[in-house]
C-alpha cells in the first residue's frame, strides 16, 4: 500500500476531500482570498522570478558543464590551475557570479515556498526561514568574495606559496 501526502496547495486533504477553501456556494472563504494583502505583489514577482531564473539557469549550468567537462581534455584538465585560469578572466567571473546568485536566490525562494506549504506552527516557520536566510546570506557573501578576491599565487610574509603555474618570485 502506498501513502501520499498532499501539499496544502493541492486542494485535497488527507481524506481526499476538496479543501480549496470554497464554500458550498463556490465562493472563496475570506481567509483564502488573495486580494487586499499587505504584501503587494511580492508572491507574483517571486513566481515570475522562479520561471525566469530557471530559464537563465539552464543556459548557465549547461554552459558551465560543457566548458568544464567536455571542451579540450574535458574533466581530466580540471585542477586548481584550471579554476585559477578561469577566474583570471572577467567573463568567467561574471558567469560564475550570475550562476551563484541565481541558483542561491532560486533555491532559497523554492525552499521558502516549501516551508510556507509544510510548516504548520508559526514558530517553526519563523525559525526555518531564519536558518534558510542566514545560510543563503553566508554562501552568497563568501562565494562573491571568493570569485573577486581569489589570488592563485599568494605571497605570505614575502614567501610565495607553491604553485606550478605561478611566476617565480
Ligand atoms: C536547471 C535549471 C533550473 C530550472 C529550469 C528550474 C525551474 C524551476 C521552476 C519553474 C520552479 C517552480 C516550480 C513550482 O512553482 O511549482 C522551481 C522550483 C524550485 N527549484 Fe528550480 N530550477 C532550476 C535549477 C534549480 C537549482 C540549481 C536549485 C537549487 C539551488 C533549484 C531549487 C528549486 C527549489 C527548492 C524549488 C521549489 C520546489 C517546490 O516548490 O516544490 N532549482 N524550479
Amino acid at each position: 500500500m502506498t501513502a501520499t501526502i498532499d501539499s496544502p496547495r493541492s486542494g485535497r486533504n488527507s481524506s481526499g476531500k476538496n479543501s480549496s477553501g470554497r464554500n458550498s456556494s463556490g465562493k472563496i472563504a475570506p481567509q483564502y482570498r488573495r486580494t487586499g494583502g499587505s504584501r503587494g505583489n511580492f508572491e507574483m514577482l517571486a513566481w515570475l522570478f522562479m520561471r525566469l531564473s530557471g530559464v537563465v539557469l539552464v543556459v548557465l549550468i549547461f554552459g558551465h558543464l560543457f566548458v568544464n567537462l567536455m571542451v579540450g581534455e574535458g574533466i581530466h584538465a580540471i585542477d586548481f590551475g584550471f579554476v585559477a585560469g578561469k577566474w583570471a578572466d572577467p567573463f568567467w567571473q561574471v558567469w560564475d557570479l550570475a550562476m551563484l546568485w541565481l541558483a542561491m536566490l532560486h533555491g532559497t525562494n523554492g525552499v521558502r515556498t516549501i516551508i510556507n506549504d509544510y510548516a504548520e506552527k508559526d514558530s517553526t516557520r519563523l525559525w526555518l526561514k531564519i536558518v534558510l536566510y542566514a545560510a543563503t546570506t553566508v554562501i552568497i557573501v563568501l562565494g562573491t568574495l571568493v570569485i573577486f578576491t581569489f589570488n592563485p599565487c599568494p605571497v605570505v610574509d614575502g614567501v610565495p606559496l607553491p604553485g606550478g603555474f605561478c611566476p617565480a618570485a
